[in-house]
């Protein structure tokens, strides 16, 4: 009998929000093998197993430079939705019952494909999960931080006809070298159209980008924030204003921003009364969805059924949805524990 077995099953029962996760990144080799083909569009790779093989990364960048190859072959409205249905529906099956999900534009854009295709994809598969199964959404348009501040104000000019269907905006892309402050003016207009504000920052980037993040950009959230650990004032400060920070468990072990699991510094988040939630960030990637990340913290790292439900409770406090759609997921959640 697995010792971990009926925490883990606590874990997959747990209503459970997801708040960091990167579409484009749940492109699995099956599905990116058979819309390659769909489109007549070449991919480097033999073979799934050859591709499988390539997912062995020692920092962010590494990632980077499969996770824009794998989404070159997405070119038409149907690709788009059919990437976002097959995550939606997977993570349904796992009691995931709201997403806030990120999209990249720039780097569809910049091959060609129209703004207006990826978002109308994302957006129906969004819509049909919430008419199947009463799953909610957020779409957080990202920009990309390796790029210029006018080209984020560029792909925000093309955004300006959907803007109903966007709820907020964030900063992804390679970290170091590329701090928020690059892009202060783009993120004050977003703010002012009512959007909301997120930002990676402390992945591989120093608690300076925290700061910057949370003092200059005023974001709503923390993507990541695993550097903040190293500032105490930071850690105060995000106690004080209640951060909500979307740690990435698996993210984190395959990026190599934590070496062993067993190091993983979420329960320590939690002790310094840090508001951590559980995501899954790229999950086709990094080698699991919502419930591997939380069986990987049960497994390792001796997290006890209390954080458990604070995880998920801060998952759910922290995202974006109303004061009432958030009390009727907590009331479930508070049920299970009882
Ligand atoms: N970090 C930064 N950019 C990204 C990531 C990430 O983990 N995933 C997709 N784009
Ligand atoms: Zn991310």
């Amino acid at each position: 009998m697995d010792p971990h077995h009926s925490l883990i099953a606590l874990s997959e029962a747990m209503p459970k929000t997801e708040l960091h996760l990167h579409i484009e990144g749940t492109f699995e080799p099956e599905q990116m093998f058979a819309i390659a083909q769909r489109n007549q569009v070449p991919l480097q790779y033999e073979s799934m197993d050859a591709l499988k093989a390539a997912y062995q990364f020692t920092n962010l960048q590494d990632f980077l430079d499969l996770y824009y190859q794998g989404m070159s072959v997405l070119l038409h409205e149907v690709d788009f939705y059919d990437l976002t249905m097959a995550y939606l529906t997977k993570v349904h099956s796992e009691n995931v019952v709201h997403v806030e999900i990120f999209f990249d534009p720039q780097a569809h854009l910049s091959r060609g494909v129209p703004f207006d295709v990826q978002i109308k994809g994302i957006y129906n598969a969004l819509q049909d999960a919430k008419k199947k199964w009463g799953m909610s959404s957020k779409l957080i348009m990202s920009f990309l931080r390796h790029l210029s501040e006018d080209s984020a104000f560029g792909t925000l000019e093309q955004a300006t006809p959907f803007l109903s269907w966007i709820d907020g905006v964030g900063l992804d892309s390679s970290e170091l070298g590329h701090p928020p402050e690059k892009f202060l003016r783009v993120f004050e207009v977003c703010k002012n159209l009512g959007l909301k504000v997120t930002a990676h920052a402390g992945e591989e980037g120093p608690p300076e980008y925290v700061w910057q993040a949370i003092e200059q950009i005023g974001v709503d959230r923390i993507d990541h924030g695993n550097r903040a650990l190293e500032d105490e004032l930071l850690i105060k400060t995000l106690q004080e204003r209640q951060l909500t920070l979307t740690v990435c468990p698996l993210s984190n072990l395959k990026l190599c921003v934590v070496h062993d699991m067993k190091d993983h510094p979420i329960t320590h988040m939690l002790q310094l009364g840090l508001n951590a939630t559980v995501n899954s960030d790229d999950p086709a990637y990094f080698g699991g969805y919502m419930n591997d990340n939380y069986a990987s913290l049960i497994r390792h790292t001796g997290i006890q059924k209390t954080e458990l439900q604070q995880l998920a409770e801060n998952g759910i406090n922290g995202s974006w949805m109303s004061k009432q759609e958030k009390t009727k997921h907590l009331t479930a959640l508070f049920a299970l524990f009882l």
